[in-house]
């Protein structure tokens, strides 16, 4: 609304299923519960925690406030509050810069999990023998045509959102599909619970060792609470763009927030149960979603095809929902270049597209495996750059233009919407969290996590 074009979202009910659509995706049905698992389950959901309110919120509201401040894209966003001082513009670059590549990766996974619905729905999951999934897995993934056609096959339908636009497109697409995701979830956590030994996964998610939570995890909740709220690389500033005029961000933050955390909670709830019921190993990493829980529907009997049915669709209507914020971040900003929406999608798209397929191709035993850069497959140096090391970065500049540069007045003037909001919070908020804790807590644990 706040924007030149006029485009925006109708409601805050409408602004917050699309940001939490934005924030609810592969990272919290597929990243969660492995990278929880991995690093001390209870014991990591701790510091998760901590990182999500005094980090990811602080950071959601921030990007709030500059987007809806200026009604610009991060690029121009930035300068334009520091008198036009066009450095800043890097801070905004830095982000979109993320956010392409991240969108690669995304597509590629996001293709895996379209291909899984699709196996599942024909059946041939369901013909698959048990110790077989591993080797069906990365057969599939390191193939060349299957996965590349269903990753263009997903960025088709994202671009088609992205092309009808932020009311039309994205805010009903959002307000349709999160609901039903929710509902979907719920079905599958019951079903899990009811499993017989269900009770030693909900006690593997929730009891903290603390004995596993080393340096490393706790850059990894750091880095998983930025990826998993969508907070740090700009789109929360596009998002906050679109906001409603007398929209209130506190509560708009809060909600999603709490929405983002739920979401991965119940996730973890639907897989970890029926992981142990089956005898399956809860560490079983990446491949936990696609290698694991097939087993697990098959195990199920003939009710099973259909669970398997119903959360590959469900992983794929998140992930789209979250590739549209990236896309769109892409979009608004070269649509702001006097190219029009229709065809910076369609040229963005194409951009990513080459980047996702060389992705898919070197990864795994794939033709393009043996092409390394910096001793790694381009699959993994992508993974490691957009799930560890660029978004904590990326974050780290936001704040402290935030807390350090940013004028006061312009976000306590924002924060009230022009003083009819009461922030009795704001001090605590500023003086405290956004100055201190936030930025602090970012460079402490970039700084140690690169170390080790
Ligand atoms: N938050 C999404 C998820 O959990 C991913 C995502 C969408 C994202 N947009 C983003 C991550 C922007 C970082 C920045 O899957």
């Amino acid at each position: 609304m706040a924007t030149k074009t006029g485009e925006g979202f109708s409601s805050s009910f409408g602004a917050i299923m699309a940001a939490a659509g934005s924030a609810v995706g592969l990272g919290n049905i597929w990243r969660f519960p492995y990278i929880c698992g991995k690093y001390g389950g209870g014991a990591f959901l701790l510091v998760y925690i901590f990182f999500v309110i005094f980090i990811g919120m602080i950071l959601m509201m921030s990007e709030f406030v500059i987007g809806r401040r200026t009604g610009e894209d991060p690029m121009k966003a930035y300068p334009k509050l520091m008198h036009h001082r066009p450095g800043w513009k890097f801070v905004g670059l830095a982000g979109l810069i993320t956010c392409f590549l991240i969108l690669a990766i995304y597509l590629v996974i996001s293709g895996w999990t379209l291909n899984y619905f699709w196996e599942s729905l024909t059946g041939t999951l369901a013909g698959i023998a048990d110790g077989d999934f591993g080797t069906h897995f990365n057969e599939f993934a390191s193939s060349v045509w299957r996965p590349v056609i269903f990753l263009v096959l997903f960025l088709v339908f994202t671009t088609i959102v992205i092309i009808g636009g932020v009311e039309k497109g994205i805010e009903r697409v959002s307000k349709l599909l999160m609901p039903i995701l929710v509902v979907l979830l719920l079905v599958l956590c019951v079903r899990s619970l009811t499993l017989e030994g269900a009770s030693a996964g909900v006690a593997y998610l929730f009891q903290p060792d603390f004995s596993k939570l080393t340096g490393e995890g706790i850059l990894a909740a750091l880095g998983q609470a930025l990826f998993s709220l969508s907070v740090g690389m700009g789109v929360m500033i596009v998002y906050g763009s679109y906001l409603p005029v007398d929209d209130n961000i506190l509560k708009t933050s809060v909600w999603i927030t709490v929405c983002d955390f739920a979401i991965a909670i119940l996730s973890g709830i639907a897989i970890f149960p029926a992981v142990f019921a089956c005898g399956q190993d809860p560490t079983g990493g990446p491949g936990l979603v696609y290698q694991v829980l097939p087993m697990v529907f098959n195990s199920l009997g003939g009710i099973g095809r259909l669970f398997s049915i119903v959360f590959f669709l469900l992983l794929a209507l998140a992930a789209l929902t979250s590739a549209i914020s990236l896309l769109e971040a892409l979009t608004q900003w070269l649509s702001s270049e006097k190219v029009g929406r229709t065809a910076s999608a369609i040229l963005m798209s194409a951009a990513v597209v080459l980047l996702a397929v060389a992705a898919s191709l070197s990864f795994g035993d794939g033709i393009w495996s043996g092409f390394k850069l910096g001793g790694m497959q381009l699959f993994d140096l992508l993974d490691k750059l957009t799930g560890t090391i660029l978004p904590p970065v990326c974050a780290l500049m936001t704040i402290l233009f935030f807390g350090w540069f940013m004028k006061k007045d312009d976000i306590i003037d924002e924060l009230s919407n022009h003083g009819t909001v009461k922030i009795g919070y704001f001090n605590v908020f500023y003086y405290f969290l956004a100055r201190f804790v936030a930025p602090l807590a970012l460079l402490i644990v970039l700084i140690s996590g690169l170390i080790n």
